[in-house]
């Protein structure tokens, strides 16, 4: 047996990356607190010590001190130790509050949800199956609708859906339109603003996410919106829709590959599919420069894989990439695909499959 050689620089590295990761796995579960409670908002007002800062959010001070503690030594929030007074910085506020899609402080409740998963996931890893959907819910719905919400509002009618050529004249001219997989119906709700003279259906197993949708809709007055629970595999194409859209929905599915032939069989010729997925090469091996590749995966074991693998699904994972979205559109009889970038947004693409003329 040969002996192998220990280099102690390398074990030092290694034990460095880990605090690392662990330091930085609990700043993010002070900037969800923070979030949450308002704290941050409280002080990207104006600088302040710990019990006005308290005080503006409506707060304890001895918690707000101590949360306080975690984000100034992680470097989110400056500390004058003579006038015992902290501040969020401009750059760093528009990162962490307000309702723009630079504001990224919703992210921090992916990990904190997908925590109370690892218990589980230890199960389906050991004996197969997966995590059912609806254990996740409800308050997969509300993470996911923050994380969404500020790209819908500010580059869905602008930059996303203009990466179809002419869907927006077609839109305003008037046509029919599927949101597959719309969770909270917001994407639904801005389109159906957007063009009064098209319809809209949004698509959903969830009656809880359903349910703001119709609200959203009925608060603003809208009626050319419906919102229907319905599983995506059976999208119904009499009358056929002249485009659908998909934000985030295709990889979690038991069967994607039959989801993408019944959108392409939904379509009218010369009909466009719009998805929004992740961002991401399906070899993992061009994945490991990428900065975000542990969080994608990482999501993908603790929900969007498990999600497909407990319906005994194909467990395509969030990370199924570029390379085999392109040949499943293409398999689902797309022969036009093209990708386009979401502005302020690092994790998703977008891509147009059209659907030939006939
Ligand atoms: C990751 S969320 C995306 C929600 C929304 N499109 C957004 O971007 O905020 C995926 C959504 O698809 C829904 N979903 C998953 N599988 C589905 C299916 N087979 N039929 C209908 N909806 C489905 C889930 O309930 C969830 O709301």
């Amino acid at each position: 047996m040969t002996a192998t050689t220990i280099d102690e620089q390398r074990v030092q590295q290694c034990v460095e990356r880990l605090f690392g990761a662990y330091v930085e796995s609990m700043l993010v579960l002070m900037i969800d607190l923070a979030n949450r409670t308002g704290l941050l908002d409280a002080l990207a007002e104006a600088p302040g010590t710990s019990a006005e800062v308290a005080d503006r959010a409506g707060l304890t001070e001895r918690y707000t001190r101590e949360c306080l503690g975690a984000l100034v030594t992680g470097g989110l929030v400056e500390y004058d130790p003579a006038a015992e007074r902290y501040t969020l910085p401009p750059e760093h506020a528009l990162c962490l509050t307000g309702g723009g899609a630079t504001n990224v402080a919703p992210v921090s409740r992916v990990p904190t949800l997908l925590a109370h998963y690892v218990a589980d996931a230890a199960t389906v890893v050991r004996d197969g199956g997966g995590i059912p959907y609806e254990r996740f819910r409800p308050e997969f719905t509300t993470v996911m609708d923050g994380l969404s919400r500020a790209t819908f509002d500010q580059h869905l009618v602008e930059s996303i859906l203009s990466a179809a050529n002419g869907l927006t004249t077609d839109l305003h001219r008037g046509i029919r339109v599927a949101d597959i997989g719309c969770g909270t119906g917001h994407s639904t709700v801005v389109l159906a603003r957007e063009f009064p003279e098209s319809v809209f259906v949004g698509y959903d197993l969830s009656d809880d996410a359903l349910a703001t949708g119709r609200a959203e809709a009925a608060e603003a007055g809208i009626t050319n919106v419906r919102f229907e629970n319905l599983d995506i595999a059976r999208i119904p194409d009499d009358p056929p829709f002249h485009a659908i859209v998909g934000f985030d929905v295709i990889h979690d599915q038991a069967n994607p590959a039959g989801v993408l032939r019944r959108v392409h069989r939904a379509l009218v010729p010369g009909g466009v599919f719009l998805m929004m997925d992740i961002k991401a090469s399906s070899r993992l091996e061009n994945n490991i420069a990428n900065p975000l590749g542990p969080l994608l995966y990482s999501v993908s074991t603790l929900h969007c894989m498990t999600v497909s693998l407990a319906q005994g699904g194909a467990g395509l994972g969030t990370v199924w990439g570029e390379e085999l979205a392109r040949q499943m559109l293409a398999d689902a009889g797309f022969a036009d695909v093209t990708v386009h970038e979401v502005p302020d947004d690092p994790l998703n693409q977008v891509y147009v499959a059209r659907a030939a003329t006939a």
